[in-house]
């Protein structure tokens, strides 16, 4: 059997329904099967549906954890449709040889035009304009209704240097901003030089930034990285804005702060207990909140799973897929 005949007795699962294009496209390569509607599956009917797939096409709303892992025993590939893989256990992957991959690169421009659509609906108030209008309550220009904060030269605080975090501020440059940064890892001298921004330690971040957007992915070390202690350092004419994963925000500490008035407003797409939602922020006005969206152009949402198929294709065929997160399970396929 050749190789590529091989390849096309794979089955793959997909998780949730995606684009016609990209089922094209894979049924050009694979057997397809999976969830054809937009409801996501429990742990049971995604251990059943995908019992006898190489190769898993999964959203972040999936949890592939080594039980799932384990009653898939042909699983070769999992190609997370999300630049993000804290969905994916990659340890547990790892140890059995399973590659994951993820979709960077193709999302950066969308997410960073989201992160400002937030950083400026929550600045100028638009939701609680729009609200206010389709509420009757417009009855008169008023001098002082519903005053918001500038945006153009203040200073843009970035926790994450990024591909994202870098495209976020190469938009602050249209605003006039001072765009400081905060990022454990090092960022190229010439990146930094090119987008005029300076890197800080976090504490002077928190106490300069007017603005402060989140571009860090979620780790053990950035769990809950702006907590209370964060939120008390941080200007009290601030507005934050998260659309990373939840629970890089304490999202208590969160509703604390926009309650006491310790940050000015926030805008959030995305949340610690996904899909719920920390009751006490729906209760806020000063916070401008979205279904995990930052990603959601129809074309970035095309290119996200055409990206992800190609990354399931090219490894189910033995190639090293391009996206390739877990790179020591590739390793331990070549001993
Ligand atoms: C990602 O790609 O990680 C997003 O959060 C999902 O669109």
């Amino acid at each position: 059997m050749s190789l590529e005949e091989r390849l096309v007795s794979d089955t793959i699962f997909v998780t949730r329904r995606i684009f016609d294009e990209t089922l094209n496209y894979l049924a050009e390569h694979v057997v397809v099967e999976g969830n054809d509607t937009d409801r996501v599956l429990s742990s049971d009917e995604l251990q059943a549906g995908a019992a006898d797939a190489a190769g898993i096409l999964s959203m972040v709303t999936d949890r592939i954890d080594s039980q799932l892992m384990d009653s898939c025993p042909n699983l070769k590939m999992v190609a997370n449709f999300a630049v993000g893989f804290n969905n994916v256990d990659l340890d547990a992957a790892s140890e059995r040889g399973i590659l994951v991959t993820n979709t960077p690169g193709v999302l950066t421009e969308t997410t960073a035009d989201f992160a400002w659509a937030l950083l400026m609906a929550a600045a100028r108030r638009i939701v609680e304009g729009d609200r206010l209008v389709r509420d009757g309550k417009f009855t008169a220009w008023g001098p002082r209704m519903l005053l918001g904060h500038d945006v153009h030269r203040k200073t843009l605080g970035l926790i994450g240097m990024g591909r994202i975090g870098q495209a976020v501020a190469r938009r602050a440059r249209g605003f006039d901003m001072d765009v400081i940064f905060y990022d454990p890892y090092p960022v190229p001298a010439e990146v930094v030089d090119k987008l005029g921004a300076r890197s800080t330690p976090l504490e002077e971040l928190y106490r300069t930034a007017d603005f402060i957007s989140v571009h860090v992915p979620l780790l053990p070390d950035t769990h809950h990285l702006l907590d209370d202690d964060a939120f008390a350092q941080i200007k009290p004419n601030a507005v934050v804005v998260n659309t990373s994963r939840g629970p890089v925000v304490d999202e208590q500490a969160l509703v604390r702060a926009l309650e006491a008035g310790t940050i000015a407003a926030a805008g959030i797409d995305v949340f610690e207990h996904e899909p719920q939602v920390e009751p006490g922020l729906l209760a806020l006005d000063n916070v401008v909140l979205a279904p995990h969206i930052a990603s959601g152009s129809h074309d970035t949402r095309l290119r996200m799973s055409m990206l992800a198929s190609e990354n399931l294709v090219c490894g189910l065929r033995g190639d090293r897929p391009p996206n390739l997160v877990n790179t020591e399970a590739w390793e331990q396929r070549k001993q």
